[in-house]
């Protein structure tokens, strides 16, 4: 099941990606340093490709950050503590808790170093969303032929009378990664860890919740709150709905609940059930099923341990190993002109790059849709060729940016949560135009770490 890609040496360029892209300058996917299999998740393991000696404006975006600020951490619902200093007490009226700002131009330096994601297990959920520790639901790209680029898809078909929804409104958490670390974390535990952790890595995570962090220097529209508790050395990280959030999914109008199903709907013709198989676009639209990687990496000095759902993947493709082999699929408007696409490329790429760059998905495949609900044309976008596409555009975002201020995310996370107590839960809180700012709280609303999850990391025992 794990797969783990060829070492290369620091500052050498990937070889299961993209070739032909000068990925050295950026200082992304620099090779598993050293230690990659030992002890190298405990935080000491050296930059790659000289990042340890680059003065980077992180440094200054990181002071910053954790310069004391008059602004209050928001509240969110609930009671919160008085959040307190790592090792000080706040004294009154004069200590107010640190907050990240989110700024841009505060982390435009080198691209920090971000390890090639490593395969380490993959999870299934079926149409009951009932967890399988294995690949059941993964699907194999089958693309239209090449002689039709014309695909003859209705991305509507099916929206009435074949669509079984997932219930939103059951807010699952961590619950399903965190069965696959309980599942496996004998290994976890094996691969070692030199602070002795059960689960050898600084963060546990979605990916999806890592996409919103990415974005956020460039995000106008909607903030998020993310619970953080510090469990046996490992910071686990749970996105919490907002009440925008709430609002906009109890109230999504038939247009907008359509257009989601189109998105689902452009899966069903890509994609096959088996390796030699041919989609099957009559089917249900089940959106309870899902297939997860779970990757492994390291930004910077923090190591990762994330899940994130995967469309298929492409075993003929020009990368067969995982995660490189999986396909992102995407619907878009179709871009009729050069605005609509410089448009494009600064609101909506940014998204696409962030979701699939993360886990080391190595093509994004967009179906452009028409106001009929057809597919007016293919496009595929190599993930690792994104930045060429948007780096003449100087009010574009900037890949480089996204990674520092998620580098600096995690530091400003390791700072404030030090106490190790699955029962202590501290609310990050965004929203456009702040900065990050948190809450404490104990109380059994805030918690998201399951009883069951604590018990088995804690004694050691299986799941049931
Ligand atoms: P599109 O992204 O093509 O619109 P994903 O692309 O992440 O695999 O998600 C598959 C589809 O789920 C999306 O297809 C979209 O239709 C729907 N979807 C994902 N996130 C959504 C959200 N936050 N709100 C509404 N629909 C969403
Ligand atoms: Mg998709």
């Amino acid at each position: 099941m794990t797969s783990r890609p060829e070492p290369t040496g620091p500052g050498s360029p990937p070889t299961s990606l993209s070739d032909g892209v000068r990925v050295g300058a950026l200082r992304g996917w620099e090779g598993p340093a050293r230690a990659d299999r030992g002890g190298a998740e405990s935080g000491g393991e050296q930059r790659g490709g000289g990042g340890a000696a680059r003065r980077s404006p992180m440094t200054e975006g990181s002071k910053a950050a954790m310069e004391p600020s008059a602004r209050p951490a928001k509240r969110s619902s609930g009671t919160a503590e008085a959040p307190a200093e790592p090792g000080e007490s706040p004294k009154r009226g004069r200590w107010a808790p640190p907050t990240l700002p989110t700024e841009p131009s505060l982390y435009d330096g080198p691209f920090p170093f971000y390890r090639r994601p490593a395969e380490e297990g993959r999870f299934s959920l079926d149409a009951q969303r009932r967890y399988h520790p294995d690949a059941r639901q993964l699907r194999y790209f089958a693309p239209p032929p090449a002689e039709h680029p014309d695909p003859a898809f209705d991305l509507r078909h099916g929206y009435r009378d074949r669509y079984v929804r997932r219930d939103e409104s059951r807010r699952e958490g961590l619950e399903h990664l965190l069965q696959w670390v309980a599942g496996n974390r004998d290994r976890l535990r094996a691969q070692g860890d030199a602070a002795g952790r059960p689960v050898n890595a600084d963060f546990v995570t979605w990916r999806g919740h890592l996409t919103k962090v990415l974005t956020t220097p460039y995000e106008s529209q909607e903030g998020w709150l993310l619970a953080v508790s510090l469990f046996r050395g490992t910071l686990y990280v749970s996105e919490v709905e907002t009440a925008a959030a709430r609002q906009q999914r109890e109230q999504r109008s038939d247009m907008l609940q359509e257009l989601a199903y189109m998105g689902y709907k452009f899966e069903r013709y890509m994609c096959a059930d088996t390796p030699d198989g041919s989609p099957d676009p009559t089917g249900v639209v089940n959106t309870n099923e899902a297939f997860c990687t779970v990757v492994r990496t390291r930004l910077g000095s923090h190591s990762l341990l994330f899940a994130g759902e995967v469309d298929c993947t492409d075993p003929r493709g020009a990368w067969p190993e995982a995660p490189a082999c999986y396909v992102e699929l995407k619907t878009c408007k179709e871009l009729h002109s050069p605005a609509q696409r410089k448009s494009f490329y600064r609101h909506k790429l940014i998204k696409w790059w962030a979701q699939s760059f993360l886990p080391g998905v190595s093509r994004i495949v967009a179906g452009f849709r028409a106001p009929d609900g057809s597919v007016a044309a293919l496009e595929t976008f190599e993930t690792m060729k994104i930045f060429q596409l948007i780096r003449g555009d100087r009010g574009c975002w900037k890949p480089a940016v996204c990674m520092n201020f998620c580098e600096a995310f995690l530091a400003f996370l390791k700072r404030v949560v030090t106490e190790d107590d699955p029962q202590l839960v501290h609310l990050f809180a965004w929203e456009p135009g702040s900065p990050v700012s948190y809450t404490r709280h104990r109380d059994a609303e805030h918690v998201f770490l399951p009883a069951w999850y604590v018990e088995t990391i804690s004694r050691g025992k299986r799941p049931d």
